[in-house]
């Protein structure tokens, strides 16, 4: 794929509360980089592929439910990061049904490694695959997965 080609969509990359604080939030476990460098990456990487990143962040459940809601019609794919929301959000499972495109849960951490609350996510049972612990990769991962899920 000719870089710069975007003619293929969108690809939604949608992140939960928090994450707008990665690089000064608990280093020891999210790393030190930030949530725009991740964006950077993520498009520049989308865009090889011949996609456009669509890179969001909210500090507010309805919101992203409302963004959930609309990439049913403007997204072929959904990378989700919903951090917290993940494990509690019925609202943001219910909202994941609705997509009708392929979703790929991301984490930076694995939560399986960490505290017991962090085990159930409603997120996974509704995605195609999940990817988790692997820091910023977590994204670029996902973007590779889902380019080559939509072909
Ligand atoms: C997270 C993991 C969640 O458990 C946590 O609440 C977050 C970030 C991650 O990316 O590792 O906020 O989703």
């Amino acid at each position: 794929m000719a870089a710069g080609k975007n003619r293929k969509g969108k690809i939604y990359v949608l992140n939960g509360p928090n994450l707008n604080l990665l690089g000064l939030r608990q280093p020891e476990i999210y790393g030190h980089t930030t949530l725009e460098q991740i964006r950077e990456a993520v498009c520049q990487s989308a865009e090889r592929q011949g996609w456009i990143a669509e890179f969001r962040q909210t500090n507010h459940e309805g919101e992203l439910v409302g963004w959930l809601q609309e990439s049913r019609e403007r997204a072929a794919g959904v990378i989700l990061n919903a951090a917290a929301y993940t494990h509690t959000s019925v609202a943001i499972h219910d909202a994941l049904h609705l997509v009708g495109k392929p979703i790929i849960e991301i984490h930076l951490s694995n939560p399986h490694a960490r505290e017991p609350f962090r085990h159930h996510s409603y997120v996974s049972s509704v995605a195609k695959g999940v990817i988790a612990g692997f820091g910023m990769n977590s994204y670029l991962l996902a973007v590779d997965a889902m380019a080559y899920i939509l072909g």
